[in-house]
């Protein structure tokens, strides 16, 4: 008997389509795009959900090309929120005018630090804004005072087989931030079914300039607002580091990390070595600093691990990897409490770190450390994968 009022034939045959796509639509990466309120200056800015087809979610703004979120499973497939950030946009321009933390920023034209701000290209002397001064040592910090971080991008959403991904697009003006030449910049951010977040960096100029991009996340793999992070256990394919003065500028020393609280080539609790007696910790006042990546016989800009991080509460583990030859790790020791975040929980000291893939800080000024100018003719592009999972 049939029910008298169930769709049948043709009609019930759509029907059942419909419904099929739905649920196959639910299990394939895709991406969605709300408000994410408006700057101060009146413009609007988005909010863009990327999924995969294991349950995924990264959420980008193109404020900045902040990651807002990224929620992974633990080992027990419990899904987190491990990036630190903000729910609105007003609580990032409100970090960004004040305590700087770069949540989750994109970050340029030139990652970290240049020293007093300024540096000579093929004879000319270019000054930058000076928006830092660790050890009361003025210096250009992450692009400056109006940096990649706080300009709104041009956004296209991507979805592809395997993966969705959102395409930022933001040229950046000859002379901005006293930097020369125009510089167009793409980022593509994917999210991909491996459940990696994979970042990749294009640019071209018109003048030579310095470029290192990078991203500024904090994770904490347990989830954001949970707490420390030093029970993290830090892995570093790096054997050697930049020693820095207390300006937090190499000192030009490429040094072995045998025997130092630096040494993560083995598995290493983050908190383990950090209040240990040393001059380097004490400049950065925990780890603020630039590991050269064990790079082998990769090819330039092939992607190689750079790092691993295993969170043992939730088993989640993070792996990073690069096509760049260095790598900034900053477990979060200037996070003070003073910002509320996306739980309403306050980020204390060190409740999040970052693993920035790029070029060692003031290159500009060091003749020994592979060069960061790009010219004109010369395609910029490289490439930074975040994969999680858990065990
Ligand atoms: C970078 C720097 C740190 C700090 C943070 C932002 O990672 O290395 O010294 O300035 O950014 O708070």
């Amino acid at each position: 008997m049939k029910k008298p009022n169930a769709p049948r034939g043709p009609v019930a045959a759509a029907l059942a389509l419909i419904a099929a796509a739905a649920t196959l639509s639910a299990a394939q990466p895709a991406i969605t795009m709300k408000s994410f309120g408006t700057l101060r200056d009146g413009r609007a800015a988005q909010l863009y959900t990327l999924a995969n087809s294991s349950g995924a979610k990264v959420a980008i703004t193109n404020y900045g090309g902040i990651v807002v979120r990224i929620i992974v499973p633990d080992r027990d497939g419990n899904l987190a929120d491990v990036a630190l950030g903000y729910d609105t946009i007003g609580a990032y321009e409100k970090d960004g005018a004040t305590s700087g933390t770069y949540f989750g920023a994109l970050i340029g034209r030139y990652g970290n630090r240049i020293a007093r701000g300024q540096f000579t290209l093929d004879g000319k002397t270019c000054k930058l804004a000076t928006n830092n001064d660790p050890g009361g040592i003025p210096c250009a910090l992450h692009g400056g005072r109006v940096g990649f971080d706080k300009v709104l991008w041009d956004a296209a959403p991507l979805v592809e087989k395997d993966a969705a991904g959102l395409r930022l697009r933001y040229l950046s003006k000859d002379g901005e931030e006293g930097y020369p030449g125009n510089l167009d910049v793409t980022v593509t951010y994917w999210l991909t079914d491996r459940n990696e977040l994979r970042i990749e960096y294009a640019a071209t100029t018109d003048k030579a300039t310095p470029v290192n991009l990078t991203n500024h996340s904090y994770f904490n793999l347990r989830g954001e607002g949970i707490g420390s992070i030093l029970d993290h256990v830090l892995t570093l394919n790096a054997a050697r580091y930049t020693p820095v003065d207390k300006g937090l500028i190499p000192t030009g020393e490429i040094a072995p990390v045998a025997g130092t609280p630096f040494d993560f080539t083995k598995p290493r609790a983050i908190g383990e070595r950090i209040n240990d007696a040393n001059g380097q910790l004490a400049f950065g006042g925990g780890y603020d600093h630039n590991w050269i990546i064990d790079r082998g016989t990769a090819r330039a800009r092939a992607l190689v691990k750079a790092a691993e991080v295993y969170e043992p509460v939730t088993g989640r583990v993070l792996e990073v990897l690069t096509g760049e030859p260095a790598i900034q790790f900053y477990c979060g020791n200037f996070l003070d409490g003073k910002n509320a975040g996306k739980s309403g929980i306050a980020y204390g000291k060190r409740t999040g770190f970052c693993l920035e893939t790029q070029h060692s800080p003031d290159s500009p000024n060091q003749p020994s450390f592979p060069s960061t100018i790009l010219r004109p003719g010369e395609r910029y592009e490289t490439a930074t994968v975040y994969r999680f999972s858990a065990r």
